[in-house]
C-alpha cells in the first residue's frame, strides 16, 4: 500500500493533519505522521517505507532520501523549498513539489503585524509612529508580496516593489509602483519587505549598501529566509545609522550581539511563525496531499520544482 509520511518538526495545527489523513486514507493510501522529531536520525527511521512525503521546513538531504527506497515525491507544504535537496532528489527520481500560495496570507499578515509592533515600540507605552504616509518596498512581487502590498495599502501607506521577473505591468495593475532596480526600491523606500528565496543569488545580497540607501526611518522587514541577510554588514549598519530597525520572522545567527548593543531596534521571532496559522496549516497541507493523490492517480506533476 502507498504510504504518505507527514514528517513535521514544527507541527501543523491539528484540523490540518486531520484533513491531511482523511483525504490521503480516502484515496486508498496508509497515513503516517511524524512530529516535534528530536533529530535527522529518526527522520531516517521513519521514511524507510515511505513512498511520499509531506514536510514542512524539514531538512531533506541527500542522506535522507537515499534512506527511503521507495520514496517517489516530496512536497514541501509551503514555498520556499531551500530545505529539500533538489539534485540529490532528482539524481533518485524523487519529485519534488512546493504548494505555492497556500500559506502567503498569513506570512503577509505577519509581516504587517510585526510593522505596527515595531512603529509602537513594542507596545511599551511610549508614543510611536503610523504607518499611514509611510512608503513601503516589496522585494520580490509574489504571492506573498502582493498581499503585504494590498494589506499596507489598506495602512494608507506608499506602496513601490521590485521584481526582475514579473512583468511591470503585472506589478502595476494592483496599483503599485513598480521601479526597475533594486538600488532605486531602496533608495525610496522607508519600509522594505523581504519575499526573495534563499538561493545562491541571493544569500547575504542583503547588504551594506542597500541597507544603507533606505532613507532615514529605515526599518528592514524580513519574513523570507535569515540567510538572505549580509549579517556581518547588518552589525555595520546597526551602528552606522541611530535610525535604523531590523525586524525578522526568525532571528538572525548574531542575535545575542545584536541584542547586546542595538536595544530596542529589533524584533525577532523565536520560532518560524508566518505560516503558522490553522488557515495556512489547512490550506497547504491539504494542498500538499492532493497534490501527491494527483500525482500517483494522474501522473501529475503541475508543481514540480526540480524539472
Ligand atoms: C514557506 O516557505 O512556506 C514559509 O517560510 C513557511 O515555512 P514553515 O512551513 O516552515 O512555517
Amino acid at each position: 500500500m502507498t504510504k504518505v509520511l507527514v514528517a513535521t518538526v514544527k507541527p501543523f495545527a491539528p484540523a490540518a493533519v486531520e484533513g491531511i489523513k482523511k483525504n490521503i486514507e480516502k484515496a486508498g493510501y496508509e497515513f503516517a505522521l511524524l512530529e516535534r522529531y528530536q533529530g535527522q536520525e529518526e527522520l531516517k527511521e521513519a521514511v524507510k517505507d515511505v513512498d511520499a512525503l509531506i514536510v514542512r521546513s524539514d531538512k531533506i538531504t541527500e542522506e535522507i532520501i537515499q534512506a527511503a527506497p521507495q520514496l517517489k515525491i516530496v512536497v514541501r507544504a509551503g514555498a520556499g523549498y531551500d530545505n529539500v535537496d533538489l539534485k540529490a532528489a532528482s539524481a533518485n527520481n524523487v519529485v519534488v513539489m512546493n504548494t505555492p500560495g497556500q500559506n502567503s496570507n498569513a506570512v503577509a499578515e505577519l509581516a504587517l503585524g510585526m510593522m505596527v509592533f515595531q512603529a509602537r515600540n513594542h507596545f511599551n507605552g511610549k508614543a510611536g509612529s503610523e504607518l499611514k504616509g509611510k512608503s513601503i518596498g516589496i522585494h520580490a512581487f509574489g504571492h506573498v508580496g502582493s498581499l503585504v502590498a494590498k494589506i499596507a495599502q489598506g495602512f494608507g501607506m506608499k506602496v513601490f516593489a521590485f521584481d526582475p521577473f514579473v512583468k511591470k505591468e503585472d506589478i502595476e495593475k494592483h496599483n503599485v509602483t513598480a521601479v526597475d532596480t533594486v538600488e532605486d526600491l531602496y533608495s525610496k523606500c522607508q519600509y522594505i519587505s523581504l519575499h526573495i528565496p534563499a538561493n545562491p543569488h541571493t544569500i547575504n545580497s542583503i547588504n551594506y549598501d542597500l541597507m544603507m540607501r533606505m532613507p532615514q526611518g529605515a526599518t528592514l522587514v524580513n519574513t523570507a529566509r535569515k540567510e538572505v541577510i549580509n549579517e556581518d554588514d547588518l552589525i555595520k549598519v546597526f551602528e552606522q545609522r541611530s535610525d535604523f530597525q531590523y525586524i525578522s520572522d526568525i532571528a538572525p545567527d548574531n542575535k545575542e550581539e545584536i541584542a547586546e548593543k542595538f536595544s530596542g531596534r529589533f524584533f525577532f521571532t523565536p520560532k518560524k511563525m508566518g505560516a503558522q496559522t490553522a488557515e495556512a496549516n489547512i490550506n497547504a497541507g491539504l494542498a500538499a496531499a492532493n497534490q501527491i493523490i494527483k500525482f500517483f492517480e494522474e501522473g501529475d506533476t503541475t508543481f514540480q520544482v526540480n524539472k
